[in-house]
């Protein structure tokens, strides 16, 4: 089946109702840094307690942002610990900041990173570590913060989950938000980076300004900032999104239940073990079969676009897949489905039914 034809693999989830604050954009005449994203960075430190909330202009800003500020502050440390199967922005992130990312391998039971490898990688030159919970199942961020470096919690993929009631978004001393196109909060794009260090928060308050004033720069000398914000036209639409995210999160596991009971029954597919007291927030929805690729070809002669991967296997891109070899088994089996919020409930229900006949 053509393309454009198949139930699309991800979408924006956008209501009219979303867009009242363009009312007030208009009446005002202005859509710079203005009422509605520091309407934004309240919303978000009451959900998601923290010091200090930065809006970037994208999830990878945010990201590079509290790198350069990491390593002011820790000169000499220049490693950027991270999962291998990854959003390729994560790893440019790293790049940016003049760092070197340092992939571990995957867990045995699902894309996620295997928390003990990333442990057996720390030595005194590792600046932080970045969980980036794929898909939406969140990483072990608890046993991050025992090995005694900044843990960031990439919630690009993950607001909204949690662990044993606790988002993910809550933990580690940064945590990272995007706005993108088809995320959880599908503003077209914007970010936000959540500080848990007053100290930091300053740094990356300065970092972050588009220009200083003259006198700054007469006093101080020139130095770079960064300038990587956003203005109330995407803080509007994010913070609309925000305030609707428990409907949107519940609305995907509704979705992911129906899949779930029927692949639960099916001896040939294997479903990820999210782990113990984890609440996914169902960004992503895959599971794995060694006929991985019949599967794809067969939902997709059923109007659905599957996919066989939801990330990067990054370190074949370095020619070092042998490094990781849990990841290089798994990748090849791997199913990714349909799921957001926008969904119908037929295409819903020619989901479930396809996952229950297909590839039989
Ligand atoms: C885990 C993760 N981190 C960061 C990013 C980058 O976010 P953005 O697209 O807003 O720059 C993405 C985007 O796909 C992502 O999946």
């Amino acid at each position: 089946m053509a393309a454009a034809n198949l139930i699309r693999h991800s979408a924006s989830h956008v209501l009219a109702t979303d867009f009242h604050y363009i009312a007030g954009l208009i009446e005002r005449n202005y859509v710079g840094q203005g009422a509605l994203c520091e309407d934004l960075r309240q919303l978000i430190k009451e959900q998601f307690p923290c010091s200090e909330v930065i809006l970037t202009d994208s999830g990878t800003a945010a990201l590079h942002l509290c790198l350069v500020a990491l390593s002011m502050e820790r000169p000499g440390r220049t490693k950027v610990l991270a999962g291998a199967y990854a959003c390729p922005e994560v790893i440019c992130a790293i790049l940016q900041a003049g760092l070197e990312p340092v992939l571990a391998d995957s867990r045995a039971d699902c894309l996620n990173v295997d928390m003990a490898a990333v442990g057996r990688l720390i030595d005194e030159t590792t600046l932080a570590i970045i969980c980036t919970h794929v898909a939406g199942i969140p990483d072990d961020c608890r046993l991050a913060a025992t090995y005694g470096v900044p843990v960031i919690s990439d919630c690009a993929q993950a607001v909204g989950s949690s662990v044993d009631g606790r988002e993910v978004a809550i933990d580690g001393l940064f945590a990272i938000l995007s706005f993108g196109a088809t995320k959880m909060l599908t503003a077209g794009g914007g970010g936000a980076l959540l500080c848990r260090s007053e100290g930091l928060a300053r740094t990356i308050a300065s970092l972050a300004r588009p220009e200083l004033s003259i006198e700054e720069y007469r006093r101080e000398g020139f130095r770079i900032t960064y300038g990587q914000h956003i203005g109330d036209l995407t803080a509007g639409l994010a913070a609309a999104q925000l305030r609707r995210l428990a409907q949107l999160v519940e609305h995907r596991r509704s979705i992911a239940a129906s899949y779930e009971a029927v692949l639960r029954a099916r001896a040939d597919v294997e479903l990820p073990n999210e782990g113990a007291g984890v609440r996914a927030n169902r960004f992503r929805y895959y599971f794995f079969s060694r006929e991985a690729t019949a599967w794809i070809e067969s939902l997709r002669s059923r109007g659905i676009d599957a996919r066989g991967s939801i990330s990067h296997v990054i370190p074949e891109y370095y020619g070092s897949l042998r490094a990781v070899p849990r990841l290089g088994a798994m990748c090849g089996r791997v199913v990714s489905v349909p799921i957001y919020p926008a969904m119908s409930a037929a295409e819903v229900d020619t989901i479930t039914a396809a996952l229950q006949g297909a590839n039989r």
